[in-house]
């Protein structure tokens, strides 16, 4: 097995192990992304799908993220769990995924789920909450006995591993960390000190 078919399987273990477990939202991730000033900004995400290719999320392409990663693909995420107690990070670029990929997780989502997607203009700001429960009550009504399609403004990203990075905590705080790094040679795989 290649070092980066290794990095991603010892990830998807990871996930599975905590999908197992009752913590809430075992995919929530924090996604870092980079203004135009050089400013990085952070927010949970949750992962929607890992494979080969990389991580997906699921946002608005209008938000503020979204808007910072189309001046700057570059972005990480990083993935804390208590239980196991670990810490993943990945850095890397992004590529927006297909709409018939972005089409295909609409389909999975609940129809509340879709029509809160329709009703928040992610990132802009809102006079009130009020606004925000009657934008909902519209879309609701609009598509009243119909399937609802995906807004042109909701799709993912995928986050294209460059460096993949675990963390696992060690005897008398000797952690571990294990870093696979890509390189023009392919990768490689790295013990770096605590
Ligand atoms: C547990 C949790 C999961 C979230 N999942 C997502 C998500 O998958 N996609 C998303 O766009 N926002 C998600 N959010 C909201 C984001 O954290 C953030 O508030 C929103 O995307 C706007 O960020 P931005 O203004 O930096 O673009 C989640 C928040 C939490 C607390």
């Amino acid at each position: 097995m290649d070092l980066y078919a290794e990095a991603l399987l010892r990830l998807k273990r990871l996930l599975d192990e905590v999908s197992k477990t009752d913590q809430p939202e075992p995919t929530a991730m924090t996604l870092a992304t980079v203004d135009a000033r050089g400013q990085p900004t952070v927010r949970t995400i949750l992962l929607n799908n890992l494979d080969e290719r990389g991580l997906t999320f699921l946002t608005n392409l209008h938000s503020r993220k979204a808007r910072q990663l189309v001046d700057n693909p570059r972005a990480a995420l990083c993935y804390f769990c208590q239980s196991p107690m670990q810490q993943l990070t990945v850095e890397g670029c992004v590529e927006l995924i297909s709409n018939a990929e972005a089409d295909a997780h609409w389909m999975t989502r609940e129809r509340n789920n879709q029509l809160a997607a329709w009703a928040s203009a992610q990132s802009e700001p809102l006079d009130s909450r009020e606004t925000l429960k009657r934008r909902f009550a519209e879309f609701k009504e609009r598509f009243t006995d119909q399937q609802i399609p995906r807004p042109s403004t909701w799709s993912g990203y995928c986050l294209i591993p460059e460096r993949i990075e675990f963390w696992t905590p060690g005897w008398r705080r000797l952690h571990e960390r294990v870093c696979y790094t890509k390189s023009a040679n392919g990768w490689s795989v790295t013990l770096l000190y605590p």
